[in-house]
Protein backbone atom coordinates (compact mmCIF):
# COMPACT_ATOMS: atom_id res chain seq x y z
CA UNK A 1 0.00 0.00 0.00
CA UNK A 2 1.45 3.39 -0.98
CA UNK A 3 1.43 6.04 1.67
CA UNK A 4 -0.96 8.40 -0.17
CA UNK A 5 -3.39 6.05 -1.70
CA UNK A 6 -6.47 7.67 -2.21
CA UNK A 7 -5.36 11.17 -1.58
CA UNK A 8 -5.63 14.22 -3.30
CA UNK A 9 -3.06 17.15 -2.79
CA UNK A 10 -2.23 20.13 -3.54
CA UNK A 11 0.86 22.02 -4.20
CA UNK A 12 2.17 25.54 -4.55
CA UNK A 13 4.78 26.89 -6.83
CA UNK A 14 5.27 22.74 -7.71
CA UNK A 15 6.05 24.03 -11.20
CA UNK A 16 9.98 23.55 -10.80
CA UNK A 17 12.46 23.46 -7.52
CA UNK A 18 11.70 22.14 -4.25
CA UNK A 19 7.68 22.31 -5.40
CA UNK A 20 7.99 19.63 -8.21
CA UNK A 21 9.96 17.21 -6.10
CA UNK A 22 7.33 17.53 -3.52
CA UNK A 23 4.62 17.08 -6.62
CA UNK A 24 6.62 14.15 -7.63
CA UNK A 25 7.33 12.30 -4.27
CA UNK A 26 3.62 12.28 -3.71
CA UNK A 27 2.72 11.27 -6.58
CA UNK A 28 4.79 8.53 -7.25
CA UNK A 29 3.32 7.40 -3.52
CA UNK A 30 -0.08 7.28 -4.87
CA UNK A 31 -1.66 10.75 -4.36
CA UNK A 32 -3.70 12.94 -6.51
CA UNK A 33 -1.79 15.56 -7.06
CA UNK A 34 -3.15 19.63 -8.43
CA UNK A 35 -0.69 21.70 -9.25
CA UNK A 36 -1.00 25.45 -8.61
CA UNK A 37 1.96 27.69 -10.55
CA UNK A 38 2.08 31.44 -11.72
CA UNK A 39 3.86 29.64 -14.68
CA UNK A 40 1.04 27.20 -16.55
CA UNK A 41 2.65 26.07 -19.24
CA UNK A 42 5.76 24.69 -16.24
CA UNK A 43 2.71 23.46 -14.15
CA UNK A 44 1.51 21.51 -17.05
CA UNK A 45 4.78 20.35 -17.85
CA UNK A 46 5.38 19.21 -14.34
CA UNK A 47 1.77 17.71 -14.72
CA UNK A 48 2.53 15.35 -17.53
CA UNK A 49 5.82 14.39 -15.98
CA UNK A 50 3.99 13.19 -13.42
CA UNK A 51 1.12 11.12 -15.75
CA UNK A 52 3.59 9.78 -18.20
CA UNK A 53 5.38 8.34 -14.71
CA UNK A 54 1.68 6.83 -14.54
CA UNK A 55 0.19 8.99 -11.79
CA UNK A 56 -2.47 11.55 -11.47
CA UNK A 57 -1.80 15.40 -11.67
CA UNK A 58 -3.65 18.97 -12.77
CA UNK A 59 -2.02 22.13 -13.27
CA UNK A 60 -3.68 25.27 -12.46
CA UNK A 61 -2.24 28.51 -13.31
CA UNK A 62 -2.59 31.71 -10.90
CA UNK A 63 -0.72 33.62 -8.78
CA UNK A 64 -1.13 32.56 -4.91
CA UNK A 65 -1.54 35.78 -3.47
CA UNK A 66 -4.64 35.76 -4.80
CA UNK A 67 -7.32 34.32 -2.98
CA UNK A 68 -9.37 32.53 -5.81
CA UNK A 69 -6.50 30.95 -6.93
CA UNK A 70 -6.30 28.68 -4.35
CA UNK A 71 -10.16 28.24 -3.79
CA UNK A 72 -10.52 27.74 -7.70
CA UNK A 73 -7.78 24.86 -7.57
CA UNK A 74 -9.39 23.47 -4.29
CA UNK A 75 -13.11 23.59 -5.62
CA UNK A 76 -11.75 22.06 -9.51
CA UNK A 77 -9.67 19.57 -7.56
CA UNK A 78 -12.62 18.56 -4.69
CA UNK A 79 -15.16 18.21 -8.13
CA UNK A 80 -13.19 15.68 -9.58
CA UNK A 81 -11.83 13.70 -6.89
CA UNK A 82 -14.07 14.76 -4.12
CA UNK A 83 -11.81 15.73 -1.21
CA UNK A 84 -8.60 17.45 0.01
CA UNK A 85 -6.06 15.57 2.05
CA UNK A 86 -2.47 17.39 2.03
CA UNK A 87 -1.78 21.20 1.09
CA UNK A 88 1.61 22.37 0.47
CA UNK A 89 1.68 26.32 0.73
CA UNK A 90 5.45 26.15 -0.71
CA UNK A 91 5.36 29.10 -3.56
CA UNK A 92 7.53 32.04 -2.91
CA UNK A 93 9.07 35.23 -4.70
CA UNK A 94 12.28 36.19 -3.53
CA UNK A 95 14.67 39.38 -3.91
CA UNK A 96 17.74 39.90 -1.80
CA UNK A 97 19.09 43.52 -2.18
CA UNK A 98 20.03 46.26 0.35
CA UNK A 99 17.22 47.65 2.76
CA UNK A 100 17.08 50.90 1.32
CA UNK A 101 16.59 49.12 -2.04
CA UNK A 102 13.36 47.38 -1.17
CA UNK A 103 10.66 49.28 -3.07
CA UNK A 104 6.86 48.88 -2.37
CA UNK A 105 6.35 46.41 -5.30
CA UNK A 106 9.35 43.86 -4.07
CA UNK A 107 7.57 44.24 -0.41
CA UNK A 108 4.31 43.62 -2.11
CA UNK A 109 5.45 40.54 -3.79
CA UNK A 110 7.04 38.69 -1.24
CA UNK A 111 4.35 39.33 1.48
CA UNK A 112 1.53 38.34 -1.15
CA UNK A 113 3.24 34.99 -2.16
CA UNK A 114 4.78 34.08 1.40
CA UNK A 115 2.40 35.00 3.81
CA UNK A 116 -0.82 35.81 1.63
CA UNK A 117 -0.90 32.76 0.48
CA UNK A 118 -0.78 30.73 3.34
CA UNK A 119 -3.57 32.26 4.69
CA UNK A 120 -5.95 32.13 2.10
CA UNK A 121 -3.95 28.39 2.26
CA UNK A 122 -5.39 27.74 5.44
CA UNK A 123 -8.96 29.13 4.72
CA UNK A 124 -8.55 25.92 2.02
CA UNK A 125 -7.83 23.74 4.41
CA UNK A 126 -10.63 25.01 6.97
CA UNK A 127 -13.31 24.43 3.61
CA UNK A 128 -12.46 21.27 1.97
CA UNK A 129 -10.43 19.60 4.32
CA UNK A 130 -13.61 18.09 5.69
CA UNK A 131 -12.19 14.30 6.80
CA UNK A 132 -9.31 16.22 8.47
CA UNK A 133 -5.81 16.43 6.76
CA UNK A 134 -2.56 17.95 6.84
CA UNK A 135 -1.28 21.37 5.74
CA UNK A 136 2.60 21.76 5.80
CA UNK A 137 4.12 25.04 5.14
CA UNK A 138 7.71 25.47 3.51
CA UNK A 139 9.50 28.23 5.88
CA UNK A 140 13.50 28.71 5.46
CA UNK A 141 16.35 28.13 7.65
CA UNK A 142 16.05 32.03 6.69
CA UNK A 143 13.26 32.38 9.54
CA UNK A 144 16.25 31.31 12.45
CA UNK A 145 19.17 33.32 10.50
CA UNK A 146 19.73 37.06 10.01
CA UNK A 147 20.78 36.10 6.33
CA UNK A 148 22.58 39.49 4.90
CA UNK A 149 20.70 41.60 2.60
CA UNK A 150 17.42 39.54 3.20
CA UNK A 151 15.71 41.26 5.78
CA UNK A 152 11.97 40.30 4.18
CA UNK A 153 12.88 37.04 3.39
CA UNK A 154 13.85 36.29 6.89
CA UNK A 155 10.70 38.10 8.00
CA UNK A 156 8.48 36.39 5.69
CA UNK A 157 9.96 32.89 6.71
CA UNK A 158 9.25 33.87 9.97
CA UNK A 159 6.03 34.97 10.21
CA UNK A 160 5.01 31.64 8.45
CA UNK A 161 6.10 29.54 11.41
CA UNK A 162 3.96 32.03 13.59
CA UNK A 163 1.01 31.23 11.09
CA UNK A 164 1.99 27.69 11.47
CA UNK A 165 1.90 27.62 15.11
CA UNK A 166 -1.62 29.44 15.78
CA UNK A 167 -3.43 27.92 12.44
CA UNK A 168 -2.30 24.13 14.22
CA UNK A 169 -3.76 25.34 17.21
CA UNK A 170 -7.11 26.47 15.73
CA UNK A 171 -7.37 22.96 13.71
CA UNK A 172 -6.28 20.38 15.98
CA UNK A 173 -9.82 19.62 17.30
CA UNK A 174 -10.96 19.46 13.30
CA UNK A 175 -8.20 16.82 12.86
CA UNK A 176 -5.91 18.87 10.70
CA UNK A 177 -2.44 19.19 11.20
CA UNK A 178 -0.15 22.35 10.20
CA UNK A 179 3.40 21.97 10.43
CA UNK A 180 6.24 23.39 8.58
CA UNK A 181 9.89 22.49 6.76
CA UNK A 182 12.81 24.99 6.96
CA UNK A 183 14.88 24.13 4.30
CA UNK A 184 18.33 25.03 4.48
CA UNK A 185 20.04 25.77 0.88
CA UNK A 186 18.84 23.65 -1.85
CA UNK A 187 20.28 24.62 -5.66
CA UNK A 188 17.40 25.63 -7.74
CA UNK A 189 16.21 28.60 -10.29
CA UNK A 190 15.15 30.80 -7.34
CA UNK A 191 17.95 30.33 -5.28
CA UNK A 192 20.27 30.95 -8.31
CA UNK A 193 18.81 34.53 -8.89
CA UNK A 194 20.22 35.57 -5.45
CA UNK A 195 22.91 33.35 -4.53
CA UNK A 196 26.23 33.42 -6.78
CA UNK A 197 28.72 30.87 -6.75
CA UNK A 198 30.76 32.36 -4.11
CA UNK A 199 28.05 33.01 -1.78
CA UNK A 200 27.35 28.99 -2.23
CA UNK A 201 30.70 27.61 -1.66
CA UNK A 202 30.54 29.83 1.36
CA UNK A 203 27.34 28.18 2.85
CA UNK A 204 28.61 24.58 1.69
CA UNK A 205 31.78 25.62 3.90
CA UNK A 206 29.50 26.87 6.98
CA UNK A 207 26.81 23.61 6.52
CA UNK A 208 28.15 20.76 9.13
CA UNK A 209 26.97 18.42 6.49
CA UNK A 210 29.25 20.27 3.95
CA UNK A 211 26.63 20.08 1.25
CA UNK A 212 23.69 21.63 -0.36
CA UNK A 213 20.65 19.72 0.11
CA UNK A 214 18.42 18.66 -2.98
CA UNK A 215 14.46 18.85 -3.61
CA UNK A 216 14.41 14.97 -2.31
CA UNK A 217 16.07 16.15 0.86
CA UNK A 218 13.16 18.22 1.22
CA UNK A 219 10.32 16.56 -0.30
CA UNK A 220 11.56 13.08 2.24
CA UNK A 221 10.22 15.74 4.99
CA UNK A 222 7.20 17.22 3.54
CA UNK A 223 6.13 13.52 2.70
CA UNK A 224 6.82 12.62 6.90
CA UNK A 225 4.90 15.42 7.70
CA UNK A 226 1.67 14.53 5.30
CA UNK A 227 1.59 11.46 6.14
CA UNK A 228 -0.06 9.15 9.07
CA UNK A 229 3.24 8.41 10.85
CA UNK A 230 3.28 12.05 11.83
CA UNK A 231 -0.38 11.64 12.78
CA UNK A 232 0.55 13.51 16.43
CA UNK A 233 2.77 15.93 15.22
CA UNK A 234 1.05 19.54 14.63
CA UNK A 235 2.38 23.23 14.96
CA UNK A 236 6.09 21.61 14.90
CA UNK A 237 8.86 23.04 12.04
CA UNK A 238 11.31 20.35 11.02
CA UNK A 239 14.36 21.92 9.81
CA UNK A 240 16.28 20.42 6.64
CA UNK A 241 19.34 22.06 6.34
CA UNK A 242 22.52 19.81 6.97
CA UNK A 243 22.50 21.78 10.56
CA UNK A 244 23.62 25.08 9.09
CA UNK A 245 21.58 26.83 11.69
CA UNK A 246 23.08 25.28 14.78
CA UNK A 247 26.75 26.32 13.35
CA UNK A 248 28.22 29.17 14.78
CA UNK A 249 31.24 29.51 12.65
N1 LIG B 1 15.94 26.54 -2.58
C1 LIG B 1 16.34 26.88 -1.35
O1 LIG B 1 17.53 26.94 -1.05
C2 LIG B 1 15.32 27.18 -0.31
C3 LIG B 1 15.78 27.30 1.01
C4 LIG B 1 14.85 27.57 2.00
C5 LIG B 1 13.52 27.71 1.69
N2 LIG B 1 13.12 27.59 0.39
C6 LIG B 1 11.70 27.74 0.13
O2 LIG B 1 11.26 26.66 -0.66
C7 LIG B 1 10.19 27.08 -1.50
C8 LIG B 1 10.51 26.72 -2.92
O3 LIG B 1 11.71 27.36 -3.30
P1 LIG B 1 12.49 27.04 -4.64
O4 LIG B 1 13.92 27.29 -4.35
O5 LIG B 1 12.06 25.73 -5.19
O6 LIG B 1 11.95 28.25 -5.55
P2 LIG B 1 11.79 28.41 -7.14
O7 LIG B 1 11.77 29.87 -7.38
O8 LIG B 1 12.78 27.58 -7.89
O9 LIG B 1 10.33 27.82 -7.40
C9 LIG B 1 9.23 28.51 -6.91
C10 LIG B 1 8.01 28.20 -7.76
O10 LIG B 1 6.95 29.04 -7.25
C11 LIG B 1 6.31 29.68 -8.35
N3 LIG B 1 5.75 30.96 -7.91
C12 LIG B 1 6.42 32.09 -7.60
N4 LIG B 1 5.56 33.07 -7.27
C13 LIG B 1 4.32 32.55 -7.40
C14 LIG B 1 3.02 33.06 -7.22
N5 LIG B 1 2.82 34.34 -6.84
N6 LIG B 1 1.96 32.26 -7.46
C15 LIG B 1 2.14 30.97 -7.85
N7 LIG B 1 3.36 30.42 -8.04
C16 LIG B 1 4.43 31.20 -7.82
C17 LIG B 1 7.41 29.86 -9.40
O11 LIG B 1 6.86 30.05 -10.70
C18 LIG B 1 8.20 28.57 -9.23
O12 LIG B 1 7.69 27.54 -10.05
C19 LIG B 1 10.02 28.58 -1.24
O13 LIG B 1 9.02 28.79 -0.27
C20 LIG B 1 11.38 28.98 -0.69
O14 LIG B 1 11.33 30.14 0.10
C21 LIG B 1 13.98 27.34 -0.60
Amino acid sequence: MKRFEGQVALVTGGARGIGRGVVNQLAREGAVVGIIDLKLDLAQAAAAEVIAAGGQAVAYGGDVAQRATLFDAATDLKQRHGQLDVLVNNAMWVRYGAIEDITPEMLQRMVGTGLYSVVWGMQVAAEFMTRGGSVINVASAAAFLGIPQAMVYCGVKSGVLGLTRSAAVDFGPKGIRVNAVAPGSVPTEGVGVNVDAAMVEKRIAKTPMRRLGTVEDIAAAVCYLASAESAWVTGECIKVDGGVTHAFL
